[in-house]
């Protein structure tokens, strides 16, 4: 555990650091009874590890998932909006034992950590979905994912034995405590941090420079775990982040870090841990706009702002809140209902929807949605990404 660490204090005061990387450990952790972890486990159990859910030290205990579920904090008081748990199906369950320490491997065989379990309990799915995601419907792909997972959590401390692979990706991984040194040698002192599962369009780029107007510095975190089937894939987005940075923002003031978390559509609740971990990576300031971490019309367009501004003191970091942006025709650049006096007609936007088809037709959308490099890049993304599955 990292005893002191620079910027703004981690959520619940300590950076966690449950790396261990020794050979002794994984010798010792190799003949251990193992399970087998999904990449949706495996990304929990790196953020654990690396301290980006500070102040989790493993697997939720029931009284602490119940406490997360029920009114949104940990048995120590401490403001948690999403249960991070470790499911498994049944006959999995009746073979580990309380106290027992298990090895945590993917379905390879590669040993990534252990937990020592200490709670082994029986979810109601259906409470969990309805307070966590504000649904019991399967057809959101958070509660779908929740209920196909097993229907046993453990629980307990883990230590992280290895740091996941993130491939291409890896040039653009670091732990929060790395960022909060380079944020430290960089001399920014207000950080905000940008979360996206998106390519970054003209609404993003608006509110992202608007905040940037404030601040010393800007971290673009893209989420790059699991997401659903139709949002458009990491390695996609990665080149147009990197194409969008090289061509509009200044070199001085932005870092891409990818953030390795698989994304849950919790909207609201996620919205919250959103800014929680991206507090740990050192943000000093976090960003939520229309629609937060939103899927269908699951949620108000600003009801994330509303659960964020509920909890603000206790999240201690300062939030740039924006309203839905566009492109107005007639004042001739981005804005919101708050600056801009004209009517929708004026406004150019496009849903999420409409220009991921646009880019898988081929299509260019204007270019007050998209920037036309970014655009290509999208283009020439998915056209790649077609030929690989036909082939
Ligand atoms: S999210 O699931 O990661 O939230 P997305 O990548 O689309 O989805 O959004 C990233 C951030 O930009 C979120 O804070 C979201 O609220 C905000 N945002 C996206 N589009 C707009 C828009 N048109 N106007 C204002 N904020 C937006």
């Amino acid at each position: 555990m990292t005893k002191t660490t620079v910027g703004i204090l981690p959520h619940g005061g300590q950076l966690i650091d449950l790396l261990d990387e020794s050979d002794a450990t994984r010798q010792a952790a190799e003949k251990l009874p193992s399970l087998t972890i999904n990449a949706w486990n495996l990304s929990d159990l790196e953020l654990i590890g690396i301290g980006g859910f500070s102040p989790l030290t493993g697997f939720m205990s029931e009284a602490d998932y119940r406490g997360v579920v029920d009114n949104m904090h940990l048995t120590n008081g401490v403001l948690w909006s999403i249960p991070i748990t470790l499911p498994v199906d049944e006959a999995t369950a009746e073979t580990v034992t309380i106290g027992q320490e298990v090895a945590l491997k993917t379905a390879d065989g590669t040993l990534y950590g252990t937990l020592t379990v200490t709670d082994k309990f029986r979810p109601d799915k259906q409470v969990e979905a309805q307070k966590v995601y504000g649904t019991t419907e399967s057809a959101h792909p958070g509660v779908k994912r929740m209920l196909d997972n097993g229907d046993v959590y453990l629980g307990g401390p883990i230590k992280l034995l290895k740091q996941p692979s993130h491939g291409e990706f890896d040039q653009f991984y670091m732990a929060p405590k790395a960022t909060r040194q380079m944020f430290h040698e960089l001399g920014w002192e207000t950080i905000v941090g940008f979360q996206t599962r998106n390519p970054i369009h003209r609404a993003h780029e608006f509110i992202q420079k608007t905040a940037l107007e404030s601040v010393d510095g800007l971290l673009l975190n893209p989420l790059v775990g699991e997401t659903k089937a139709d949002d458009i894939p990491a390695d996609v987005r990665m080149d147009s982040y990197q194409t969008i940075l090289k061509h509009y923002y200044p070199a001085d003031r932005v870092r891409l870090v990818i953030y390795p978390a698989a994304m849950r559509y919790a909207g609201p609740r996620e919205a919250i841990l959103h800014a929680t971990v991206r507090k740990n990576y050192g943000c000093t300031h976090f960003i939520v706009g229309r629609d937060h971490a939103g899927v269908g019309d699951y949620y108000g367009t600003y009801e994330a702002q509303a659960l964020i501004t509920s909890v603000e003191s206790e999240l201690g970091m300062g939030f740039f809140k924006f309203e839905n942006s566009f492109y107005c025709k007639r004042c001739g650049s981005m804005a919101t209902a708050k600056t801009c006096p004209h009517p929708d007609d004026d406004h150019i936007s496009l849903s999420g929807t409409k220009v991921r088809k646009m880019l898988s037709d081929g299509v260019v959308p204007p270019k007050e949605v998209s920037r036309p490099e970014v655009a290509q890049v999208l283009i020439d993304g998915l056209k790649r990404k077609a030929a690989m599955v036909h082939e």
